[in-house]
């Protein structure tokens, strides 16, 4: 006899505490919270305060931060309430790996790559926000997600529209794919202006609410690079039919090109909320209390071909694309190092272009990964290269 009442879905939020992680729950909130969702588990890095308040409120089965000197803290934190306490990376496996059908990826940079490919191996399906999954390991990562048999969701506002649009009948009339770019604070900059650019005035950004870094990969367009290389992946795409439009509203958050000269878009506010939404309720839609477009007070939009003699961020992701193997990884792990220095005040805003080309002209022999360690140690190795000519620049 079964006792009548739906079967609640079990959910994973790997990086819980951070931006997407915190959108997440509030998406699940207003879907009915603990009513209809079973969180299996939930894990933080630093804030651990967020993190134990986050698996009371879900009644969360595990949670875990990813720093092992916070593992007392966490269990104290959590005492009494019956919720395990787990640290450290084989901490975050284990929440990766526990039963749960729905796994949010929201780690932020490569420690995010062992949990969810823990994930996709035995079968979840992966809303994507973590970069580096794709961008560093994509042909491996694509990979273990068709082997485990779970579906890939994107989570980013690009990639995510183009889900929405790119109907899985028609994906041999798909012609191109087309990524929306704000174009950032330096939209209408000359190159002179750009050359001296301080971090502070790179992250304001115009439209979206992000962190430092995020923010000034925006400014540069090194995060629309990364979003090329992830959608090459995602979609299977080859590069020439990947492009971008500067679209300083951020109303459409991307298009997709069919071979009848139709180009279906997807619009909307700029929240992830909207997108977060799609990814935890697809195939249907879910009804979220969001900002509504309102159509008369928008009364224009705009679209720029970008210049990638300003944003030559663009020219090295279609180069990491057409060279393919381990290029992708070696141009995020550069950039990172990169923009490090530009926020220490170390180098120039334009110089993390040269810096990460640099880079990966010096590591154009370097075979595609066999395992994720391959991937560990070329991200190693980019870094190490990049700190060395970004401190020589430094020294000049
Ligand atoms: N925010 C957006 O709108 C957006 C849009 C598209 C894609 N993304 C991508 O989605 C990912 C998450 O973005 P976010 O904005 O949510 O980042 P975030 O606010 O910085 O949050 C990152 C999460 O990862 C955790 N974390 C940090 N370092 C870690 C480590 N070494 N090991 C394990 N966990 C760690 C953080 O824990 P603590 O906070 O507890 O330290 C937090 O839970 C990023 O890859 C980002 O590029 C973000």
């Amino acid at each position: 006899m079964t006792s009548g009442a739906p079967e609640k879905r079990r959910l994973t939020i790997l990086g819980s505490t951070g931006s997407i992680g915190t959108n997440t729950l509030d998406v699940i909130n207003q879907l009915g919270g603990r009513e209809t969702f079973e969180v299996a588990a939930l894990t933080g890095n630093g804030n651990i305060e967020l993190l134990a308040e986050q698996a009371r409120a879900t009644g969360a089965e595990l949670a875990v931060t990813a720093n092992e000197d916070q593992y007392e803290n966490l269990k104290s934190a959590l005492s009494g309430t019956g919720i395990e306490v787990a640290a450290g990376r084989s901490g975050l496996i284990e929440a990766a790996e526990r039963d749960a059908g729905w796994v949010m990826a929201a780690i932020v940079g490569t420690a995010g790559l062992a949990p969810t490919l823990a994930a996709a191996r035995r079968g979840a399906d992966i809303a994507l926000a973590n970069k580096e999954c794709l961008v560093s390991a994509g042909d491996l990562f694509v990979r273990a997600v068709r082997a485990g048999g779970g579906k890939l969701l994107p989570v980013d506002s690009e990639h995510n529209a183009i889900y929405q649009v790119l109907e899985e009948h028609q994906r041999h009339a798909v012609e191109r794919i087309i990524l929306t770019a704000s174009g950032g604070p330096f939209r209408q900059s000359t190159l002179a202006e750009m050359r001296d650019v301080t971090a502070a005035t790179a992250r304001a950004h115009p439209n979206w609410s992000m962190g430092l870094k995020i923010s000034i990969d925006s400014a540069s367009m090194f995060n629309k690079a990364l979003e090329m290389i992830e959608a090459k992946h995602l979609f299977g795409m080859r590069p020439d039919q990947i492009e971008v439009i500067v679209h300083p509203q951020s109303v459409i958050h991307s298009m997709v090109g069919y071979s009848d000269g139709s180009v279906l878009a997807q619009l909307g506010c700029p929240d992830m909320r909207t997108a977060i939404g799609y990814a935890l309720s697809h195939p249907a839609r879910p009804a979220l209390d969001v900002q509504r477009l309102d159509f008369a007070k928008l009364s224009r939009l705009d679209f720029e071909a970008p210049d990638e003699e300003r944003f030559p961020a663009l020219r090295l992701a279609r180069l990491a694309m057409e060279r393919g193997g381990m290029q992708g990884a070696i141009l995020n792990a550069a950039k990172e190092v990169a923009l490090e220095a530009f926020i220490g005040g170390r180098t120039g805003f334009l110089q993390m272009a040269v810096i990460t080309e640099a880079v990966m002209e010096a590591m154009i022999a370097t075979p595609a990964a066999s395992t994720m360690n391959d991937v560990f140690a070329v991200d190693e190795e980019a870094r190490r290269l990049a700190k060395v000519i970004a401190e020589r620049d430094a020294a000049a």
